[in-house]
């Protein structure tokens, strides 16, 4: 079984988010399955910098009007996977984020640089002869990956299957509709009227809708969210799509590296400790009190908040409850980057009270270790939540996380109550409504349960305990896998579309 992996970012070359973390352990898992996967992304500056093993592959030619294009391979450093770079200077190579630049305004090109990144994916999917390697699947993510399918699905010949995980349908990869001419899709000349319609969304074209329209299989990240996501709640405008595509929608529990999330070998520590070490995390927690400047006291119960600053986290909820935090006995740590309105709001409620409130904005991996090592609870609420990692992280960290009941945080967190705990099944707080009050009186009974040391400890080593390592979920993909490159290959997925009708029919599982 030959995969290629398509996503804009994989730690540790490059990361904005979970999206990296499950391109880097997702792969892995599957090699260790015994799957030959190979990964594609941008030719970031950061990611050229640390490919294990450079060295040119091959060159692209003309990608999308851009001189100069290769493919530079390499290995992923730390899990020894193949990974090629997709290199256009003018494209990748600049200061700033993956998406954004330093101000957090949008790249005004991010249409054509992940058209160029599907384009070189397909190139790929068809097969480079000097490459001599050629895929049975193509396994997109994202937005930024969903023109590839089209691409795929709009080429005559033999071509593999493709499957789109969707992390987050609230990235949806909207541009003007005149952009439509520059993004190189080929099939636009055969069948204009079938192509516009399946990129078209409220007057622009959507490279989502693209890779929900013309990929084989969806998938996505929890059980929940793919339940969810049918509903206009959760699918953003593309529920009634989604429920087109229902049959081929299916939900996958994101996995932990608990290589690089645990305890027990994490090097950025002070300290190792383990389910049977657990009092030696008060040593992370005197170092990240100490770290961000708050006074050292072990008995006081430290909350933690660190993620993108964005309205999915309840950001602005926590911001509106910070003033009820202060006024207990407690102290909280935020860790993050986003709004730069709400990254003020926060400065400032940590310079109206330095002694309880400690704000870091930024990202930082080390300290995103170190905080979640350190702290007692993780507050993690969110509006929607496709799987969520950090939580499951702080899991494994005995840091009790504090979530709201939707996506994957309804899939993995139990609540915590006297039954829960008693019969060992308590493994955090959770909470319904994204209302203040709601959050405040979850806070409560987590806060009023960490004054009893022996319940509280209870629940932790549960936490500890579980395992969402990434086994079942990787052999859950490769089933999925393995049912694409089985089945029939007469897939009409939309049945008014002719052409597409019969460039699917003749799918073929990509030989040398
Ligand atoms: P999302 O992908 O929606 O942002 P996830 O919980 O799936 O949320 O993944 C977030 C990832 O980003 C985790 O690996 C987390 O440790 C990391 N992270 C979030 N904010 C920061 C930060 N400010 N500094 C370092 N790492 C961060
Ligand atoms: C997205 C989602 C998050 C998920 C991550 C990885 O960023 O917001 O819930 O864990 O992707 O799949």
């Amino acid at each position: 079984m030959r995969v290629l992996f398509v996503s804009s970012e994989v730690y540790p070359l490059a990361k904005s988010g979970g999206l990296a973390d499950v391109s880097w352990a997702l792969p892995a898992a599957l090699a260790r399955l015994g799957v030959d996967v190979r990964l594609l992304i941008p030719g970031y500056p950061q990611a050229l910098d640390k490919i294990a093993g450079k060295h040119i592959q091959t060159d692209l030619g003309d990608l999308l009007g851009a001189e100069n294009a290769r493919l530079i391979a390499g290995r992923l450093p730390g899990a020894d996977l193949p990974v090629w770079l997709v290199d256009v200077p003018e494209l990748f190579r600049r200061e700033g984020g993956l998406y954004q630049d330093a101000d957090g305004r949008d790249w005004p090109d991010n249409a054509i640089r992940f058209a160029a990144l599907s384009h070189a994916g397909a190139r790929l999917g068809l097969g480079i002869p000097e490459i001599g390697w050629q895929p049975d699947i193509i396994h997109v993510n994202d937005w930024h990956t969903g023109l590839l399918p089209l691409i795929l699905a709009a080429s005559t010949g033999p071509r593999p299957a493709t499957l789109l995980t969707i992390h987050n349908m609230a990235f949806q990869g909207n541009f003007p509709a005149g952009i439509m001419p520059h993004l190189g899709i080929p099939g636009q000349r055969l069948h204009p009227e079938s192509l516009a319609d399946g990129l078209e969304f409220h007057g622009q074209i959507s490279f989502l809708k693209a890779g929900i329209r013309y990929s084989d299989r969806l998938a996505t990240v929890s059980p929940t969210y793919a339940k969810e996501i049918l509903s206009p709640e959760f699918g953003f405008g593309f529920e009634g799509l989604l429920q087109h595509r229902a049959k081929d929608l299916t939900g996958i529990l994101n996995g932990v590296d608990y290589g690089i999330w645990d305890p027990i070998n994490d090097l950025y520590l002070p300290r190792a400790y383990g389910p049977g070490t657990v009092s030696d995390k008060k040593i992370s927690k005197a170092k990240l009190q100490e770290e961000l400047r708050l006074p050292i006291v072990p008995d006081v119960p430290v909350i933690a908040f660190m993620s993108r600053l964005a309205h999915q986290k309840m950001v602005d909820i926590v911001l509106e409850a910070l003033p009820w935090i202060a006024g207990q006995a407690v102290q909280f740590v935020l860790l993050g980057e986003g709004d730069r309105d709400v990254e003020n709001a926060f400065r400032e409620m940590a310079h109206a009270h330095p002694e309880k409130i400690a704000v870091r904005i930024g990202y930082e991996e080390p300290l995103a270790h170190r905080l979640l090592a350190g702290a007692d609870i993780l507050l993690a609420p969110s509006r929607f939540e496709p799987c969520g990692l950090t939580h499951l992280y702080a899991a494994r960290y005995g840091t009790l996380p504090i979530v709201r009941r939707t996506g994957g945080l309804a899939d993995t967190v139990i609540d915590s109550s006297r039954q829960t705990i008693k019969n060992q099944s308590a493994t955090g707080f959770v909470f319904d409504d994204a209302t203040i009050t709601d959050m405040i009186t979850c806070l409560q009974s987590a806060l009023s349960l960490y004054s009893e040391p022996l319940a509280w400890r209870r629940i932790q080593l549960q936490a500890m305990k579980q395992d969402f390592g990434w086994a079942t979920s990787a052999q859950q993909y490769l089933t999925l896998y393995q049912s694409l490159t089985a089945q029939d290959k007469t897939i009409v997925r939309e049945s008014d579309d002719l052409i597409f009708a019969q460039s699917v029919g003749q799918v073929a599982i990509g030989g040398d």
